[in-house]
């Protein structure tokens, strides 16, 4: 289990200040749910002041009742706000999103539709709707309904566990989670018959042209890892350029280029296992 936390304003801007110049894109969001974290949109305004063309994305569950949170948000002037909402009906939506609130979704979204309209904002709204077996049938509802609450409808190819798919061969994980695995190919990343993902990859390219940070500052070479031991440095203790170019990285990259029976990092890992689908 990892240790959960928020954030900070201060280390925010400390890694943003190191990395100002050469940014393109903040996620400001991975595994947790950022709208919890009470400052994000200083975080969003810090960033918008300094280098206004940083695109930055974030990604909610929306499940929040104080909509004022909302308004800041968008206010705050950030690019992407991502939805996730993965059903149209509330019995859907919960297989997946167990313990969620549906209605407050729906709530929230008019809610941030409306604003937006009113204010005459930029900022783009967008129901992300993860196809799985089990919703794939209410795609056509989920879309309708985004129009008539005026947001934009992206329908999300869904993975099975990330954690499995770097940690195991492919064939196993895919077994192992394929009744979530939707069977319209359309909308599905795996063959489900034959037990492996459609596209194979030959190459990953991400430790070298991105960088996930945790809410501790811990670093790590992708999204998709987050256990503690995987990281390759933290950046409250050193410089995050220092980090991007230190052994494991340089390892990590040796790992991916050429293959390797016996490997040290998680890249060598993922390598192995086919590279994780992304
Ligand atoms: C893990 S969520 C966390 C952020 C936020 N709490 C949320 O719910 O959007 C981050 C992103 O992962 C995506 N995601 C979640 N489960 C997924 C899965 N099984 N396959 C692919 N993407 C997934 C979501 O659509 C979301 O955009």
């Amino acid at each position: 289990m990892q240790k959960k936390g928020f954030l900070e304003l201060s280390l925010f801007q400390h890694i943003f200040d190191q990395l100002a110049d050469s940014l393109q894109l903040i996620n400001l969001y991975n595994w947790g749910e950022p709208l919890l974290n009470k400052d994000l949109s200083r975080m969003i305004k810090y960033v918008k002041k300094k280098r206004s063309d940083i695109k930055i994305i974030i990604s909610t569950n929306l499940n929040i009742s104080d909509t004022s949170i909302l308004s800041d948000i968008m206010d705050s002037g950030g690019d992407e706000i991502i939805i996730s909402c993965d059903g149209a009906t509330e019995e859907t939506y919960l297989k997946y999103r167990a313990g969620g609130d549906f209605g407050m979704v729906m709530q929230n979204m008019q809610f941030m539709a409306d604003y937006k309209r009113r204010f005459q904002m930029n900022t783009d709204l967008i129901w992300k709707f993860l196809v799985f077996k089990h919703n794939e049938n209410e795609l056509e509802k989920a879309k309708a309904s985004a129009d008539k609450i005026g947001v934009q409808f992206r329908p999300g190819l869904m993975r099975i566990s990330m954690q499995d798919e770097i940690f195991k061969p492919r064939s196993e994980s895919i077994q192992k989670d394929r009744d979530w695995i939707p069977d319209n190919p359309l909308y599905s990343a795996y063959d489900k018959e034959n037990n492996v993902t459609k596209k194979t990859f030959k190459t990953c390219r991400k430790p070298w042209q991105e960088i996930s940070i945790n809410w501790e500052g811990k670093v790590f070479p992708c999204c998709a890892v987050y256990e503690d031991q995987y990281n390759f440095g933290n950046a409250q203790e050193e410089p995050v350029k220092d980090i991007w170019n230190n052994r494991m990285f340089d390892l990590a990259r040796r790992e991916i280029l050429y293959r390797k029976q016996s490997v040290s990092t998680v890249c060598g890992i993922c390598r192995n296992n086919g590279f994780m689908h992304i």
